[in-house]
């Protein structure tokens, strides 16, 4: 189960704070909703399928009152989200909420069941409710928790309350996060430390096979063998307007229309305008003697590896190589240590970036992350961090955080570039200045928004879209493509324009919208000979470019023109006018923008 979770510990009631934190969770899931305190040694758990929104008017009616408390936001693996299933899964001596999953669950239930105990509801967690339940009833608290855990394969962060130890609660992490946020008179477990921003900033993350003991005064930490450790605290960073939607209608818009500002803050952090240089140093290995750069991401993330490979091979002498983290995790690869391994998340807590860099560490090759999130467990594993400094992206589609991975995989190009001496000194200084240019670009872009939502009323209807490119502007067709199915659920696909013959031209009949993706750079002229084969065979062209000369061809339906910025920087602003468009078929179908059906923000399931 791939979910938010927290935990107070205080001196007054708790759960409208955990509410609170709950809400600000919900972008890892948000089918089911639960909470439980700690009320006259009496365990008091509400839940309800749906959004938290509906905990909390069940909370209106039937207030809780206790002083400790546990919640969780669900994203469904393991039995449909209904009550039943949602978080915390208690009995009358514990209450648990998990993220993770336990692989080992049907074997254990099967050997509880013949023990005689029983089980309420379809999921995997339950498990670890009853066995905490038998074995409290011949040990204390944390005896019972480690002996459970070593039962337990799989991945997991949890957090148990305990109706006979009204103040404590116990969290353990197993491959899925967990920090632990301090206050006065209130300590807190949380499933990042987002969600306990609001009532803290000092913060400490447990790692892999660690335990934690919270009371409101008090926390302690344990490692794998029972042995009491000391954890580090840092303090987390105040980004301003964290969570507020101000005059937008939704999270997806407002982080749209902030990318000239995110990529303006990012080009501060990185470029020395003085001196005229990137200030990017300390590589984990001498730049020239990186022997190949491979870049590793899923979903969105994996598109900024793909353009990144394209300026790799432009900028520079290295090779560079891309993987989607699920596949690179369980492949045989050569490890190299010439090599440099990047990984891409805006989250960094995605499972299977995660996994892919734990493959990297125990290979001894170095490693790089370029993550949002500079306090995830990406972030820490890795030997070399880039901030992409987007600020928190909360919007499940990501956008923002996609244009702050390309400015920052661009500037390391070309700061390899230079360093290398792959690049003589004037065109590193013409591409610097180049990128001065782009956040008024971007905004210069966001005018195009009154068109494209014309464009957008084109696509309710269609059977399906196609988003094509060449070039850099290839992988910009797949984030397009992705965009649109997410938040539209329509299906739409994305192609190199080239590949269409090789069989997807199949597809294409009357009226089927296909956008064209056509910077004016070296694969122009053949973008436009692929969009004719389109045009032939009855396909509605929807044309963007940044050429501003217009075509003769009148079977364009319609034309967007971006700003003309250098070939190497377009994929920037292309990709905005599809983030709009995937946005106004959303919205023009009234599907939940922020949250789309069936996704979370932070997958830290495989
Ligand atoms: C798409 C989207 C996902 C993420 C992917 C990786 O809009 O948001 O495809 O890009 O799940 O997440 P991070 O970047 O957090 O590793």
């Amino acid at each position: 189960i791939m979910c938010g979770i927290i935990g107070i510990a205080s001196n007054k009631p708790v759960s409208i704070n955990i509410i609170n934190s709950l809400k600000k969770l919900e972008y890892r899931g948000y089918d089911s909703a639960g909470l439980a305190t700690l009320n006259n040694n009496f365990i008091d758990e509400k839940k309800c399928s749906g959004r938290v929104v509906e905990l909390e008017k069940i909370l209106f009616k039937s207030p809780s009152n206790g002083n400790i408390g546990i919640g969780h936001v669900r994203w469904a693996t393991h039995g449909v989200p209904n009550i039943i299933n949602a978080h915390p899964h208690s009995s009358e001596e514990v209450s648990v909420v998990h993220n993770g999953i336990i692989e080992n669950s049907d074997e254990l239930k099967k050997d509880l069941e013949g023990q005689g105990f029983k089980f309420k509801s379809q999921t995997d967690t339950e498990v670890i409710t009853v066995l905490v339940t038998k074995l409290l009833q011949n040990s204390k608290p944390l005896e019972s928790v480690f002996k459970t855990l070593k039962k337990l394969k799989g991945s997991f962060a949890l957090g148990i309350i305990f109706r006979n130890y009204s103040d404590i609660i116990i969290g353990a992490r197993r491959g899925s996060p967990l920090a632990v946020g301090y206050s006065n008179e209130e300590n807190y477990l949380g499933s990042d430390s987002y969600a306990l921003k609001s009532m803290t900033n000092k913060i400490s993350y447990l790692d892999d096979g660690e335990l934690c003991v919270l009371t409101k005064n008090n926390v302690e930490f344990y490692d794998v063998n029972k042995k009491k450790i000391n954890k580090k605290i840092y303090t987390v960073s105040d980004d301003e307007n964290i969570s507020d939607k101000g005059d937008y209608k939704n999270f997806m818009s407002k982080e749209i229309f902030e990318q000239s500002e995110t990529i303006k803050k990012c080009l501060s952090e990185y470029t020395d305008s003085l001196k005229k240089d990137i200030n990017i140093y300390n590589f984990p290995i001498e730049p020239k003697k990186i022997n190949k750069i491979i870049l590793i991401g899923c979903g969105t993330a994996y598109h900024s590896c793909l353009v990144a490979k394209y300026w790799l091979e432009e900028l520079t002498t290295i090779d560079a190589e891309i993987d989607i983290a699920s596949e690179f995790r369980y492949r045989n690869l050569k490890f190299n240590s010439n090599n440099l391994y990047i990984f891409v998340s805006q989250s960094g807590e995605t499972a299977d970036t995660a996994a892919a860099l734990d493959i990297c560490k125990k290979n001894n090759v170095k490693t790089c992350s370029i993550v949002n999130v500079v306090e995830s467990t990406i972030a820490r594993n890795s030997d070399w961090v880039l901030p992409i400094h987007a600020g928190p992206e909360i919007g499940v589609a990501s956008t923002k955080a996609f244009l702050g991975q390309l400015i920052v995989l661009y500037i390391l190009a070309l700061k390899l570039s230079t360093i290398r001496g792959d690049t003589d000194k004037k065109i590193y200084s013409i591409n610097l200045n180049n990128l001065k240019k782009l956040p008024e670009a971007i905004k210069n872009t966001f005018k195009l928004e009154s068109e494209i939502q014309l464009i957008a009323k084109e696509f309710l209807d269609a059977k399906g879209s196609m988003f094509l490119g060449r070039g850099n502007s290839f992988p910009i067709a797949l984030e397009g493509a992705l965009k649109l199915k997410e938040l539209s659920y329509l299906h739409a696909e994305g192609y190199p324009a080239g590949e269409m013959k090789h069989g997807p031209l199949a597809l294409i009949e009357e009226g089927l919208p296909v956008i064209v993706i056509a910077p004016k750079d070296k694969y122009y002229e053949k973008t436009l000979s692929n969009t004719q084969e389109v045009i032939a065979r009855g396909g509605k062209i929807f044309f963007i470019t940044d050429n501003n000369k217009r075509l003769l061809s009148t079977n364009i339906r319609f034309r967007l023109k971006v700003p003309h910025v250098d070939n190497l920087l377009s994929p920037l602003l292309l990709t905005i006018p599809l983030q709009l468009l995937a946005y106004h078929v959303a919205l023009l179908k009234n599907c939940d923008i922020d949250k789309p059906r069936n996704l979370a923000k932070s997958v830290t399931v495989e």
